[in-house]
């Protein structure tokens, strides 16, 4: 595999973008091919099947365009589908829990955890089971959140009611005296503010990108797969809606995103 073949990483929509930005900081000279799957967003609320059968699609469509490193940006498609996906393929396939479950280990110091993410996420059990593996005495609090991929999609973090869903469903976390949280969907960070501002500042919030971004580092320099003189170019795909993606899009990744190609897998 050619050391300038580009990363390919696919989510459901917008969060995946999380991801990417947190990879182009640490990995300036990779190329990318960037997939967001809008057409079938939200992937949270979606059978395991269903799920399975877009990302298999996705990750042809990747490997096709001859990426030499795949990354699901997306926790629903990493609880379900990430080791059918590993039996398809020969290149390395990064997910966004287990780098998330190491951290909020390290970081807890009540072990008492909480977990938000999506139906499927939550459903899945895929971060109590980790974190149990490591630590069986660590108090788990898992709750789905539904409602807010659909917010992030539309722009409406800063919308007043948006705080209302956030007391809605972090309550119970208040509750379960939580000193360390998950955000279990790639999309969250972008509500991490709204979250912030309603639980206690002590609490420490763990993300999967920054993680996730370190190990493919490391794995591209032990492999000697590093592209050291790449442009970091990013090629932008979505299955619905190339307009919408591009305005909230370009906000979130703090750069203008041009030339989003509309594709029907
Ligand atoms: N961002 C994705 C995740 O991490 C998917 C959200 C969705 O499409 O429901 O789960």
């Amino acid at each position: 595999m050619n050391n300038n073949a580009p990363i390919g990483i696919f989510d459901s929509g917008l969060g995946g973008l999380t991801v990417l930005k947190k990879i182009q900081d640490i990995l300036p000279n990779e190329n990318y091919i960037y997939f967001g799957d809008t057409a079938h967003l939200p992937y949270g609320s979606k059978s395991h099947e269903c799920i399975i059968d877009y990302s298999e699609n996705i990750v042809n469509f990747l490997l096709n365009k001859g990426v030499k490193a795949i990354i699901i940006a997306c926790n629903s498609a990493s609880s379900v589908a990430k080791t059918y996906l590993e039996s398809r393929c020969d290149i390395p396939i990064f997910e966004v829990i287990s780098p998330a479950v190491k951290n909020a280990i390290q970081l807890t110091s009540n072990n008492r955890i909480g977990i938000i993410g999506t139906e499927t996420t939550i459903q899945s059990k895929v971060y109590s089971q980790q974190i149990s593996e490591f630590n069986q005495s660590i108090h788990i609090k898992e709750i789905a959140c539904p409602l807010f991929v659909p917010i992030i999609e539309e722009g409406l973090e800063n919308n007043k009611f948006t705080c209302e869903v956030v007391k809605l469903y972090l309550t119970p976390m208040v509750e379960s005296a939580i000193d360390t949280l998950i955000l279990g969907c790639t999309h969250y960070p972008i509500i991490k503010e709204q979250l912030y501002n309603f639980l206690s500042n002590e609490i420490k919030f763990v993300t999967s990108d920054l993680p996730v971004a370190i190990s493919l580092k490391e794995y591209l320099e032990t492999n000697q797969k590093l592209n050291l003189n790449g442009s970091g170019k990013i090629e932008f795909y979505v299955s619905d809606d190339a307009e919408k993606f591009q305005n909230l899009g370009s906000k979130f990744l703090n750069n203008n995103i041009n030339n989003i190609q509309l594709i029907q897998l």
